[in-house]
């Protein structure tokens, strides 16, 4: 069997190493991959916006399976094209991506659909967005209306802050979302999905921002834990049934049936959980802590979906480990960075027991550099997030290169919930 794998992140080395490990006789390809999915997959050197070239080598090289990492490709409609061309894939189509591409669409959706989101307005006009803000409770949150990698959201604390942040929206999108804030605990929850049936993964949670106690700009995302042992199975239950099943279900009322990775990023209030943001895809760095825990086959997973079969399934069956990931950002991100720095100790982190997942690395004479501002993700896994928390931070400190930072405080408000209940371990 042939597979395809588009992408160059974390995520996408996490998901050829799982299909890799769980299918040594596939013949794997990643496009256009990175340094460390070289050792696993062959480098295909397309890039994930070439939609017909990537049909034309699905085609030549008579893929069986492409699987698609990143949100560009799917709001360009690989999907689409892919299906046209008799392809089999896994992923949304260019109008059940819209769920990610738009957050105005997502917005309204949410509404029409009564799934429990934060109160909003859109406009299409900075005048009067501007004029909204000065009547508006505070603090407020700024979304642009389309693809930001994650950095297209601003939390204003005041109002001239928010003004300032519509204007610099408006100058590059068309549609500005402005919406109430959302107090409680971020929590990010992803299923299959193959029309209505919707089979759920186990919970995770990203870190954002780029400093250590939630400080600093938002990134792609500085680390990662799974599952969540402070959070009820009720609370995960609930989000299924109220927001990913209804969600799926709307999505082929509509028009737009969804297939692939449902992503809901979620916020647990005191009024309930609610929506954040939906993804159509996997999370980056949430997947790296998931597949790690995962023992069920993903690969029919990704074939149970794509041939509308995922009702067949059953639950997804975990090791019951818990993963705990750090990313390894070069100097300077999230803002302009630093490329080229020689990456030492890689092999003395794996030998701690670690995995690295590349996100932005290339190989040149047999050593890996830095070539993205995420450059590494480190995950340690466990029995539970004490000794995971331990093996992740021991590996990180074998890593080195040149103005690496990372976050030191990764699952921490976590375990201090646990030691709170007497329940780490
Ligand atoms: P998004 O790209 O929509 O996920 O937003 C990025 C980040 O901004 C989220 O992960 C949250 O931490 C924060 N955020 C977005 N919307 C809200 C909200 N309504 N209330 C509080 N925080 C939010
Ligand atoms: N971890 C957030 C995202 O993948 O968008």
């Amino acid at each position: 069997m042939r597979v395809l794998v588009i992408g160059s992140g974390g995520r996408e080395h996490a998901l050829c190493w799982k299909l890799r490990q769980q299918h040594p006789e596939i013949e794997l390809y990643c496009a256009p991959g990175n340094g460390g999915i070289s050792e696993y997959a062959t480098i295909v050197p397309i890039t994930v916006d070439a939609i017909d070239q990537l049909v034309g080598f699905a085609q030549d090289q008579h893929i069986d399976l492409t699987v698609v990492g990143p949100e560009l490709p799917l709001s360009l409609g690989i999907v689409d094209s892919f299906q046209a061309a008799g392809l089999a894939i896994f992923g949304p189509t260019r109008l059940a991506a819209e769920i990610e591409s738009s957050k105005a669409f997502a917005k309204d959706f949410m509404q029409r659909n009564s799934i429990p989101t934060a109160d909003f307005r859109i406009f299409n006009d900075a005048a009067a967005a501007v004029q909204y803000i000065a009547t508006c409770t505070l603090p407020v949150v700024v979304k642009a209306d389309g693809l930001a990698a994650g950095k297209g959201v601003v939390v204003c604390h005041d109002r001239v802050q928010a003004q300032q942040a519509v204007i610099e929206c408006m100058q590059k999108h068309k549609k500005v979302v402005i919406e109430e804030f959302l107090e409680g605990e971020e929590f990010s929850l992803m299923a299959f999905v193959d029309g209505t049936a919707v089979l759920p993964l186990i919970a995770a949670q990203d870190h954002k921002a780029v400093y250590d106690g939630d400080q600093g700009p938002n990134t792609g995302g500085m680390g990662a834990y799974a599952p969540l042992p402070h959070f009820s199975a009720s609370v995960i239950d609930y989000a299924v049934e109220n927001i990913l099943q209804p969600t799926a279900i709307a999505l082929c009322k509509e028009g737009r049936p969804f297939t692939g990775i449902l992503y809901a990023g979620l916020m647990l209030t005191s009024s309930g959980v609610k929506v954040i943001e939906f993804n159509a895809r996997f999370g980056d760095p949430e997947t790296q802590v998931i597949l790690p825990c995962l023992e069920s086959d993903l690969l029919s997973l990704f074939q149970a979906c794509v041939e509308h079969r995922l009702v067949d399934v059953g639950e997804l069956i975990w090791n019951q480990q818990v993963a705990v990931g750090v990313v390894l950002a070069a100097q300077g991100y999230p803002g302009a960075y630093a490329t080229g720095q020689v990456i030492g100790g890689i092999e003395n982190a794996i030998k701690q027991g670690a995995l690295v997942f590349h996100a932005g690395t290339k190989k040149i004479d047999n050593q890996f550099v830095s070539a993205g501002g995420r450059v590494l993700n480190i995950v340690g896994t466990g029995p539970g997030l004490i000794t995971a928390r331990n093996c992740v931070y021991e590996a990180v400190a074998a890593v080195q290169f040149e103005g690496m930072h990372y976050r030191r405080d990764i699952a921490a408000k976590a375990l201090a919930k646990m030691v709170q209940k007497d329940i780490a371990n």
